[in-house]
């Protein structure tokens, strides 16, 4: 049972984030030499790192499964279990607060480069996809926060984690850049 759901659950994981990478690999469209700047710098080149903030940001989906699988079945899966918990948690903590750091850095510099190219292309769709991000950000800042009601942080972790809003927010994104 609990194999079955790890399965699904990693299998959705892949199937959002091999599309990213392979769309990291063709390069960014409107690829024609002429790229608007902002603040000095190339907004081409803000929007490859997004990207692949954007990228890390969603292993979360296959590092969270798998983590929460290895500590249930540590017995079965390490010689010594307690120490490989303890590991693992560690190993979790620092990822999680990279998660939060490189997915806020992902919508800040998102924008930016959203901003600087506004001039070349300006569609509703990259905004939309934006607010995405925006909105998976805000979420999970609320999810971690003590200061919201209950009630509060539990949409928050409902709207974060279900994988609508996300999936959503990747195919506005790769829709609207072509
Ligand atoms: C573009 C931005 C972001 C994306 C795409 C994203 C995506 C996700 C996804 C898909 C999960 C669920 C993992 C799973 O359980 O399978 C998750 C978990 C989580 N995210 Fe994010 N996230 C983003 C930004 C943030 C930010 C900025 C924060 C905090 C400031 C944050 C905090 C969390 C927390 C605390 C969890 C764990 C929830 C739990 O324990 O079940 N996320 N994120």
């Amino acid at each position: 049972m609990v194999n079955q759901r790890l399965m699904a659950v990693l299998l959705l994981g892949v199937l959002i984030i091999v599309p990213l990478t392979v769309y990291a690999d063709r390069g960014m469209p409107h690829d024609d030499g002429d790229h608007p700047m902002i603040f000095g710098v190339e907004t081409k080149m803000l929007g490859e790192i997004a990207r692949n903030f954007m990228i890390f940001s969603v292993t979360v989906m296959v590092w969270k499964p798998a983590f929460i699988y290895m500590n249930k079945n540590a017995n079965q899966l390490f010689e010594t279990p307690k120490e490989s918990k303890k590991k693992l948690k560690r190993v979790d903590t620092l990822y999680m607060r990279l998660h939060y750091w490189i997915s806020f850095a992902a919508v800040v510099i998102g924008g930016l480069h959203g901003y600087g190219s506004m001039e070349k292309d300006n569609g509703w769709m990259y905004w939309a996809g934006w607010a995405g991000m925006v909105l998976m950000s805000l979420t999970g800042a609320l999810m971690l926060w003590k200061w919201p009601p209950k009630k509060v942080r539990k949409g928050s972790r409902m709207l974060h984690t279900q994988r609508v809003v996300l999936i959503l927010t990747i195919v506005l994104l790769f829709v609207a850049h072509g």
